[in-house]
């Protein structure tokens, strides 16, 4: 793929990581926000005080709170395993990386919080890698899934190009480096 495709790519995909976060991070925020406001009409007594602001922290604790993260041993990447059988074109590629990179963020955002927010101190690396044959994609979600690494795979609505429900891309992460390479090391970059 020529060098200027990638380049498009990778800006769309990190113009699309970005407003992810953001989206994701506004929702915990208005959350957050909602769990602290005050619940009864009348002034509370200090008693309801006290076990308003016990629960509101237990909820913080338990929901996937802000705070600082502990800055990660190494790296976390993000790969995008393309169906190089499919034979899209490039803008349908960038299109349905960018799918695959918002979803696994979204559906994964809780469980993987903290992940997500240390790979985001490192720029939010995306890694576009090449898969082919048949049951490949399959098989690198369910090695990732027992590893576990959020993924997401991209069911193509078929309006263009290709036909309806193909896999078209594949996420994996974000996750440490060494651990995705154990997955996709083998897999060819884009
Ligand atoms: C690519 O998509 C086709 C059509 O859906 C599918 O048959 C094939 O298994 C897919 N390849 C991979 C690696 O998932």
């Amino acid at each position: 793929m020529p060098a200027l495709a990638l380049v498009l790519i990778d800006s769309f995909l990190k113009v699309a990581g970005g407003v992810a976060i953001g989206w994701l991070l506004r929702d915990a925020s208005s959350k957050r926000s909602a769990e602290n406001k005050p619940t009864g009409s009348g002034s509370p007594n200090k008693k309801g005080g006290k076990a308003a602001a016990r629960r509101t922290g237990a909820a913080a604790a338990a929901s996937s709170s802000p705070g600082p993260v502990p800055r990660p041993k190494e790296e976390l990447k993000m790969v995008l395993c393309v169906n190089m059988s499919l034979k899209m074109g490039t803008g349908k590629v960038g299109a349905q990386c960018a799918h695959a990179a918002v979803g696994v963020l979204w559906s994964h955002y809780q469980s993987h919080n903290v992940a997500i927010r240390q790979w985001e101190m490192y720029g939010q690396p995306k890694i576009a890698l090449k898969v082919g044959d048949e049951s490949e994609m399959a098989d690198l979600e369910s090695k990732a899934v027992s590893l576990g690494m959020p993924t997401y795979i991209v069911h193509d609505a078929g309006r263009t190009q290709i036909a309806a429900g193909s896999q078209t891309v594949l996420a994996i992460g974000p996750a440490p480096k060494s651990q995705l390479d154990t997955v996709t090391g083998h897999l060819r970059l884009l």
